[in-house]
């Protein structure tokens, strides 16, 4: 991994803890340029990418579909359901077909924590691993989507004032973004159920509850409550999650002027987000979904540029 002249380049992207800041702010402005549309991007032969998700997902799937289309990718259909994985193929001799055909990038979900670690210890495959989430271990790609919102908005990390609600320990986008927001310099804070917290997110920062902290955010991240993470016997009731841990309007009406609310989404609306403030002005919820596909475009220019 590098950054030369302001451009990353990187073999992988599986965890934003081995990217260094240099890395990070690098693939966020990459991201704005794409966004504003003034990237100079050409492609030096045919590359092929795939999207191989083992795990429900709207977001991550089409963006980085719509990113690879955008570069001039050729994107190799592939759906689990009826590919040879139902004859029992494992991850591992999926990926390894992949790049012997040729594909180049792997785009991966799966709901196994740290799956990718076989697929880039490999000596055989050469295709380059994007993780798109594994369990609940990371989703870098939704991280610096989430990073590259928080920087159109304020222009720094620094002495931002950041609060994570919800179901922390089951959220592979809490973990991705604690400790690269601590790392740029911004304040971190925790909110959400006890049981859904653990102490080793300590050392990023301070366990509190939403009404101590939500008049002093610059920015209230709320995460989705992951159901089908849970072992089914814990009782759950919406409108009491709601009312102790979510988004209402009286809670709303305490953010500072310039705070902004996020959420990864998909939302469960009146769950962690009251539905008429989902859209609401403080919301960039469709902001972020915009920033993926243009963050997702600068990964996988790096990648690209990772084989050059
Ligand atoms: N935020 C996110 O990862 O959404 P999807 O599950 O729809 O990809």
């Amino acid at each position: 991994m590098a950054v030369t002249n302001g451009m990353v380049s990187l073999k992988h992207l599986v965890t934003m803890e081995t990217l260094s800041n240099e890395e990070v702010l690098g693939l966020i402005k990459r991201g704005i340029t794409f966004k504003q549309g003034k990237a100079d991007f050409h492609l030096d032969r045919q590359y092929f990418a795939a999207n191989l998700f083992f795990e429900s997902s709207t977001r991550t799937h089409k963006s980085f579909e719509v990113a690879e289309k955008k570069l001039g990718l050729d994107v190799i259909e592939f759906d689990a359901k009826t590919s040879s994985v139902n004859k029992g193929e494992t991850l591992y001799d999926t990926i390894l077909t992949m790049s012997a055909l040729g594909v180049d990038i792997c785009v991966v979900r799966h709901s196994k924590d740290d799956y990718y670690k076989e697929l880039i210890d490999s000596r055989t495959i050469q295709a380059s691993i994007i993780n798109g989430g594994d369990g609940s271990g990371q989703h870098p790609s939704q991280s610096l989507l989430d990073l590259m919102t928080i920087y159109q908005e304020f222009g720094t990390f620094e002495d931002l004032k950041v609060a994570i609600a919800g179901d922390i320990t089951h959220s592979r986008v809490a973990k991705s973004n604690m400790q690269i927001l601590k790392r740029l310099g911004a304040q971190l804070y925790f909110c959400g159920p006890k049981e859904w917290y653990s102490h080793e997110f300590d050392v990023y920062g301070q366990y509190v509850t939403i009404d101590e902290i939500i008049d002093q955010v610059d920015v209230m991240m709320f995460l989705r409550v992951q159901h089908e993470r849970h072992d089914g016997r814990e009782s759950f009731s919406k409108e009491g999650y709601h009312r102790l841990y979510g988004l209402t309007k009286e809670r709303y009406n305490r953010l500072k002027e310039s705070a902004i609310i996020m959420h990864p989404a998909p939302v469960n609306r009146d769950v962690e987000i009251k539905d008429d403030l989902v859209e609401a002005p403080k919301s960039r919820i469709v902001a972020q979904m915009q920033n993926g596909v243009f963050v997702r475009m600068a990964i996988i220019e790096a990648v690209l540029r990772g084989k050059a």
